[in-house]
């Protein structure tokens, strides 16, 4: 039999990334299993609402934190012992400066954090 596809989405539980979730379970094919990924540890509403969609649909949800390194590190140890491979990787929950919406330049430190969390997972 082959091997399923394996898909992560981090921030599912609101905005894109929730939206994104709905659209791949609406549009479910046998054969993939989703990786859904929220920070906050209560995963029961995002469970119910996503198995609404799709009631045979194979996915999980797991926590994390994707600014926080011992999330970070929990979340790929056990990845990798659970599914080994990865085939797609929505990144979509990402750290924002909100100072950016009025037009502030970003400090140094700021930069570094929104560079590190969102792009090179530092
Ligand atoms: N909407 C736009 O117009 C737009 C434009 C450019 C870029 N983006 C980027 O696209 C992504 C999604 O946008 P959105 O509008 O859907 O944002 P949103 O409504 O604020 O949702 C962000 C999602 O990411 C999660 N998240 C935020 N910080 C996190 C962290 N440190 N660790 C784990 N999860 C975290 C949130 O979880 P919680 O519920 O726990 O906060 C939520 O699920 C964001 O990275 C945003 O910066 C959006």
């Amino acid at each position: 039999m082959a091997e399923k596809r394996r898909v992560i989405l981090t921030g599912a539980n609101r905005g894109l990334g929730k939206r994104t979730a709905e659209i791949l379970l609406e549009k479910y094919a046998p054969g993939f299993v989703y990786i859904f990924t929220q920070r906050s540890k209560d995963h029961a509403e995002l469970q119910n609402h996503l198995h609404n969609i799709n009631k045979t649909a194979e996915f999980e949800i797991r926590d994390l934190e994707v600014a926080d390194k011992k999330s970070r590190d929990a979340f790929i140890q056990w990845y990798k012992q659970k599914y080994h491979t990865v085939d797609v990787i929505f990144n979509n929950a990402g750290v924002y400066d909100k100072n950016l919406d009025t037009g502030a330049r970003p400090t140094k430190g700021v930069s570094e954090f929104t560079l590190g969390v969102n792009f090179i997972c530092k």
